[in-house]
């Protein structure tokens, strides 16, 4: 299964989301093949921030080779899956996609209201180190329950 995490800068959420779920995906053999993109393509070339590779390495997570790029047009026939982060993604994801977006496939990666009922993963871009940290938390705890809903029997 190919799957799409999508934030803004495609430097700090979408980033550390796609290693944690690609770690995921090896340790239990799920067969998701996990990238990530941005909306703004603001900062297409850069290397994730150095908080989301910090917290990532502390938790054996290793996004050191990320290179930030745009989300484009292209990417909803690419995916099976494509989650955003936040209420802005899926707008800009929205007029990104125009015609072909698709309902079916998209959704946000907090995608349960009994279980995240704040839709949002909190961007960490002003934040420091413990933000970085909460997110990384945060986003595990989505990863895991993906497992779960996409993968039922592993
Ligand atoms: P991300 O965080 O969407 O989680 O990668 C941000 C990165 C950069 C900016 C905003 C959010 N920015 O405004 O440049």
């Amino acid at each position: 299964m190919k799957i799409l995490m999508v934030c803004l800068g495609n430097i700090c959420r979408s980033p550390m989301a796609a290693g944690i779920a690609n770690d995921l995906s090896k340790k239990h053999a799920l067969g998701w093949m996990v990238d990530s993109a941005g909306t703004s393509g603001e900062h297409d070339g850069e290397g994730a921030h150095r908080l989301a590779v910090k917290v990532c390495k502390q938790n054996t997570i290793d996004i050191s080779h990320h290179i930030s790029k745009r989300f484009r047009k292209v990417d909803i026939a690419k995916y099976d899956r494509i989650y955003v982060m936040d209420k802005s993604n899926l707008r800009d994801v929205k007029v990104i996609a125009g015609d072909t977006f698709d309902d079916e496939k998209i959704d946000f990666l907090l995608n349960d209201a009994t279980v995240f009922p704040d839709v949002n993963v909190p961007d960490p871009w002003y934040g420091g180190e413990q933000d970085f940290t909460d997110v990384f938390n945060l986003l595990t705890k989505a990863c895991e329950h993906l497992r779960v809903q996409l993968n039922p029997h592993s």
